[in-house]
C-alpha cells in the first residue's frame, strides 16, 4: 500500500425524517442562502421540510442552478451574497446543486476572475470560503462528502473541475426517502456514477491492498445487488438506503487513499457532457468498455480480480475473460436502460477529433495510473464505443 493521509471532516446525518435537524447543524445566528436547481424539491416536499426546520432562520433563496451547473448562473449567486451578506450556505439538491453551490462558495472572496478556480486549479487564491450544508436529493455523486465541484463554462462549453478540503460540506443531511421522486433516467445514472467512480480507484495495478480492495469490492456487489431493486422500486426503502450509503462511500475519498487512481473515463466521459449535453452518468457507460479494451495490459491483474470477485468469471484464457467482464458489465448498464455506445446518443464520429483536439490543446497527452495513455490510445478508446 502506498502512503497517505486521509482527512474527512464532512458530519453525517443519515435516515429517513433527519431534515428537520438543520435546526441544529445550521449556526443560530447564520444568514443563509439556500440553493437548488430547477424544482423537484418543490414538488417532492424537501422544500417544505426545510422551511419548516429553519422556520427561525434568516434565509434567502437562489434557485434554478441546472444539471450540469453553469459558471454564468453561479456567478449570479456570488453577487447576491456579496449584496446581502450571506454567512451560510445550504445546497438542497444533487451533485449539480452540491458542486455548484462549492464554487459559489470559492468564488465570493477569490481575488481576481473566479474562473481561474477551474481553468487554472487555482485553489490556493481561493481565501476565506463559506461554510457550507447539504440536503442530498439524489445519490450518484459523492459531492455531499467530498471538496471537489464541476462546473461548466455555456459559452466555451468547458466542463472543468476543482477540488479542495476548503469546499467541504460542513454537513451532509442523507435521507434515503428522497429517492422516491427520482425519475429511473436519475436512478440508473447514480448507480452507474458510483459504480463507476469505485472502478477509477480499483481498476489499476495491485499494491497489496487488501483492506482497499475489498472496501471497493463491497461497494460494487452492494450496487450490483442493491442497484436493480431500487431501480425497479423506487420506494424500497432498504433499497434506497444501501443505494444511497454506497453512492456515498464511493467517493468520499476513503477507498482512493494508498492506492493508483485512473480517472481517464471522467476525463473522457466530461467532454461528452461538453459537447453533447449527455448525462453524466451515461457518458461513463460509454467511454468505460473501451477503457477496459484498450488498457487491459496495465489493467490486467485488477480486471482479472475484478471478473472472479464481482462477477464470478474463473476461467478461460485472458482474451476471453476480458471479453467476458466487459460484456457483464455493459450487461449490467443495459438492465439499468442506460445505452453504451455513442452512435445510441447520436454523437458523430467527428467529436472524436474534437475530444483529442481538446486534450492536446490542454496537454493532457499522459493520462491514466501510469501516465502512458496518450492522444492515439484516447482515439482507440473512442473509436471502440462507436
Ligand atoms: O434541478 P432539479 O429540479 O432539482 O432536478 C434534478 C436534475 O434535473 C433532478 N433531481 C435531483 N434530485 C431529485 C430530482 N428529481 C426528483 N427527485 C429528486 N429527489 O435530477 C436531475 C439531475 O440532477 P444532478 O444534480 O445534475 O445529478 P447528479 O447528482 O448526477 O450530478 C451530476 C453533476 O455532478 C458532477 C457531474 O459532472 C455533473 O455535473 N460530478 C460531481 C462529482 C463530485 N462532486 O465529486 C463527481 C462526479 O464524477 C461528477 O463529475
Ligand atoms: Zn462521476
Amino acid at each position: 500500500m502506498n502512503n497517505f493521509q486521509f482527512y474527512n471532516p464532512v458530519h453525517i446525518e443519515f435516515g429517513k425524517g433527519q431534515i428537520s435537524k438543520l435546526s441544529k447543524l445550521v449556526p443560530a445566528n447564520a444568514k443563509i442562502l439556500m440553493t437548488y436547481g430547477g424544482g423537484s424539491i418543490k414538488r417532492n416536499g424537501v422544500y417544505d421540510q426545510v422551511k419548516e426546520a429553519l422556520s427561525g432562520h434568516t434565509l434567502i433563496e437562489f434557485s434554478g442552478i441546472e444539471p450540469n451547473p453553469k459558471y454564468e448562473t453561479l456567478m449570479k449567486a456570488v453577487e447576491i451574497i456579496r449584496n446581502e451578506k450571506i454567512d451560510f450556505l445550504l445546497a438542497v439538491g444533487g451533485g449539480s446543486v452540491i458542486d455548484g453551490t462549492k464554487f459559489i462558495s470559492a468564488a465570493v472572496n477569490y481575488e481576481g476572475d473566479p474562473w481561474q478556480i477551474l481553468a487554472h486549479r487555482d485553489v490556493s487564491g481561493i481565501k476565506d470560503p463559506l461554510p457550507i450544508g447539504a440536503v442530498l436529493t439524489l445519490p450518484a455523486t459523492g459531492s455531499e462528502m467530498n471538496g471537489n465541484s464541476v462546473v461548466t463554462k455555456a459559452e466555451t462549453k468547458e466542463k472543468l473541475a476543482f477540488g479542495t478540503p476548503a469546499v467541504m460540506p460542513k454537513f451532509s443531511i442523507l435521507d434515503p426517502e428522497v429517492i422516491y421522486s427520482l425519475p429511473k433516467k436519475q436512478i440508473s445514472n447514480g448507480i452507474i456514477d458510483a459504480f463507476i467512480h469505485v472502478l477509477e480507484q480499483y481498476l489499476t495495478y495491485p499494491v497489496n491492498s487488501p483492506i482497499q480492495d475489498r472496501f471497493a469490492e463491497s461497494i460494487l456487489a452492494t450496487l450490483v445487488e442493491e442497484g436493480p431493486k431500487v431501480y425497479a422500486e423506487p420506494t424500497n426503502y432498504d433499497a434506497a438506503a444501501n443505494f444511497m450509503w454506497a453512492a456515498t462511500m464511493a467517493l468520499n475519498g476513503l477507498i482512493g487513499v494508498g492506492v493508483p487512481q485512473d480517472w481517464s473515463t471522467h476525463m473522457i466521459g466530461h467532454e461528452l457532457t461538453a459537447f453533447h449535453g449527455i448525462d453524466h452518468g451515461r457518458t461513463l457507460a460509454i467511454v468505460l468498455p473501451g477503457v477496459m479494451r484498450v488498457k487491459q495490459e496495465n489493467k490486467r491483474e485488477k480486471l482479472l480480480q475484478y471478473g472472479e470477485r464481482i462477477w464470478n468469471i474463473t476461467e478461460g484464457t485472458f482474451e476471453e475473460r476480458l471479453e467476458l467482464i466487459i460484456a457483464k458489465t455493459e450487461a449490467f448498464f443495459h438492465s439499468l436502460e442506460t445505452p453504451t455506445r455513442l452512435s445510441d446518443y447520436e454523437v458523430p464520429a467527428s467529436t472524436i477529433d474534437k475530444i483529442c483536439d481538446r486534450f492536446e490543446q490542454r496537454r493532457i497527452t499522459a493520462f491514466g495510473e501510469q501516465g502512458d495513455t496518450d492522444i492515439q490510445q484516447l482515439r482507440m478508446i473512442l473509436e471502440d464505443r462507436l
